[in-house]
């Protein structure tokens, strides 16, 4: 992710509230809550000097995985605490005050990780009107003793100082997330700091940005046209939905790539979507056989990522070429994100654990010399939708689950060679590979099959025991049922074909529809299908379910689907010529990721 000057929304409001982002992977959960609010806000790296921030009506020091004594561990400058300006410390943040101001923190031996409950016992300012006591903790490092000036105002029984205050200077600090849903008075409490304390005003309504949104496209664009890659994913759709409505139709160009990658029907789905949304400028690139002509031989998920990747920077330069958008006329539009403009530790992994895409020259150059319009940076997702509804995008757009860029390749399996399943302790070795990451490190490695169905307490208990426990595998999935026994399975020899990609199509397809008449689609936050090569000479693929639910990807747990319901669909999927058996992954995230590549 790189971060890039932000456009220059003028008709954006001044944020009023800012959170400074000291890792944690609840920063964004925070900015969100103070817009739910109403009230405008932003992120900043927690080192932010106090005089940039000497407007704001209040700051929140955000939750981070750090301890304040460890070298190098993120830091704010002191001057904050003194400027005036009300302060919330989180967590991470509420140590980061106590430090600052003369307290002291005990490194923790086993934290607290979970649901607590605080017994209030001199309510301040955050507490008014509150009467919920359960909070979530996730700490390991506790404040001790608070510092000169501050009360305790709230405790558990593992933190004496859950949280504790300065109404004079009103600098608070809690030890547990407000921000998350477990912490039942959580809204009311950032309520209570955003207005009461901080006397926040709200400013913020995205029903009603859509005329300035388009005022300042029309500011940026001038009198050049716009051109836009578009994939049928929510950001691209609204992004070009805003620059049609805000040029008019002759003034913008969007262009999809059909890589041959795609879902059924996809592209017929994407390009009819678009005339509905009064596309007139529409191309379909149709680049099926130059994605399948680079992957030919390629195995490794890695090198697969590349290929694709490698291919799009052709496609897209050829089509910068051929339509002349790299001369003065055109600008690029792009469905950029308040959070992919975000550069900082808790949101950019360290390791890579997957290649996502590269960038073309073309486009990096249009990018650098500002010829960009991205309309959507100031928006979280959930704006984007309620833009979207405003805009009268269809909600098939709106709804849909996130897609990876590569597509169904890295959901289609690949083997070098032909192994047979081996039968273990535990349960049966599958001899393929998936992609993991355990201790935010990349790792690939086999897969356990245990010959039952899938169950809560295999998702609980087996699952994690088994992969904390062998180290040659990162995922554990559910025999669901098949045309031949799981101790007969074998793995085969396969890349990536159209015919191996049009199984995993049908696969897919009956899937999708399954979760749309019984309403599991809403359940879920993605459902990739996998396609592995496994099975028996007659019948040489497999199936796995791998429904999730997830707040951002980051991390995300299983989803069961009831017994009842996954007969019906493991039924149906074993109908497909060449499917031998279902399978149902049982593995968090981590260790496994959402894809299997
Ligand atoms: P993983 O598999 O890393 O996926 O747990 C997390 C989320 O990211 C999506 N994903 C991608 N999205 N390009 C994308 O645009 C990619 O290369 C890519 N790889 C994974 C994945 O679908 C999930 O939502």
């Amino acid at each position: 992710m790189k971060s890039r000057p932000q456009a220059d929304n003028s008709d954006t409001p001044t944020p009023q509230i800012t959170v400074l982002d000291t890792g944690g992977q609840y920063t964004h959960l925070i900015a969100r809550k103070v817009r739910e609010l109403g009230v405008y806000g932003d992120i900043q790296p927690s080192e932010t000097p106090a005089r940039e921030l000497a407007t704001r009506k209040g700051i929140i020091i955000s939750g981070g995985p750090a301890s304040v004594y460890e070298a190098g561990s993120p830091d704010i400058d002191p001057g904050i605490l003194a400027a005036g300006v009300p302060v919330l410390g989180i967590c991470y943040g509420h140590q980061l005050v106590a430090h600052h101001l003369g307290g002291k923190i005990q490194k923790g031996e086993r934290g607290e990780y979970g649901i607590a409950h605080v017994a209030v016992a001199k309510p301040d300012a955050l507490w008014t009107g509150i009467a919920q006591s359960q909070v979530w903790m996730n700490h390991r490092d506790t404040v001790s003793a608070a510092p000169p000036g501050f009360e305790i105002v709230a405790s558990t029984e593992t933190s004496g100082i859950a949280a504790m205050s300065d109404d004079t200077r009103k600098i608070f600090g809690l030890q547990f997330h407000p921000e998350v849903a477990h912490t039942h008075a959580g809204t009311e409490i950032l309520r209570n700091f955003v207005f009461d304390i901080c006397g926040a005003t709200r400013d913020w309504d995205v029903s009603e940005r859509v005329p300035l949104i388009e005022d300042e496209i029309r500011r940026t664009a001038g009198d050049r046209n716009v051109f836009f890659f578009v994939s049928g994913g929510v950001d691209s759709t609204v992004a070009y939905t805003l620059c049609l409505r805000a040029l008019g139709p002759e003034r913008v160009f969007g262009i999809y790539v059909d890589t041959g990658l795609m879902r059924k029907n996809e592209t017929e789905m994407v390009r009819a979507g678009f005339e509905e949304l009064g596309a007139v400028k529409f191309l379909v690139d149709e680049a099926e056989r130059e994605f399948l002509g680079a992957l030919e031989g390629v195995y490794d998920p890695e090198q697969k990522r590349c290929a694709i990747g490698e291919q799009f920077v052709k496609v897209q330069e050829r089509i910068l070429a051929t339509e002349h958008f790299l001369d003065g006329h055109w600008i690029l539009g792009q469905g950029t994100i308040y959070p992919d403009t975000i550069e900082s530790g808790g949101t950019a992994k360290a390791d890579v654990i997957k290649t996502h895409h590269n960038r073309v020259a073309g486009i990096q150059a249009l990018i650098d010399s500002g010829r960009v319009i991205e309309p959507l940076t100031s928006f979280y997702k959930d704006e984007v939708r309620r833009l979207g509804r405003e805009l009268g995008v269809p909600e098939k757009f709106l709804t849909r689950h996130p897609f990876p860029g590569p597509g169904l390749a890295i959901r289609c399996l690949c083997s070098d060679k032909r192994a047979a399943v081996t039968e273990t302790s535990d349960g049966f070795l599958l001899p393929i590979r998936s992609v993991g990451v355990q201790g935010d490190s990349r790792s690939y490695r086999g897969v356990l099959a245990l010959p039952r169905h899938p169950s809560e307490r295999d998702v609980e208990e087996t699952a994690p025991r088994l992969t904390n426990r062998r180290m040659d595998i990162n995922r554990v999935v559910a025999f669901c049922g098949g045309k031949a026994p799981l101790r007969s399975l074998e793995a085969f020899e396969a890349t990536i074909t159209k015919q191996r990609l049009d199984l995993l199509r049908d696969a897919d397809a009956i899937v999708r529809r399954f979760c749309v008449q019984t309403g599991f689609e809403d359940r879920v936050w993605q459902f990739p299908v996998v396609l592995v090569p496994l099975g028996t000479d007659a019948m040489r693929e497999s199936v796995v379910l791998r429904p999730i639910n997830s707040v951002d990807g980051m991390t995300a747990d299983v989803v069961l689907i009831g017994e009842e319901m996954l007969d019906r669909l493991t039924r149906e999927l074993l109908e497909l010529p060449g499917i031998a058996a279902v399978f149902y992954d049982l593995t968090h995230k981590p260790p496994g990721t959402i894809e299997w590549e």
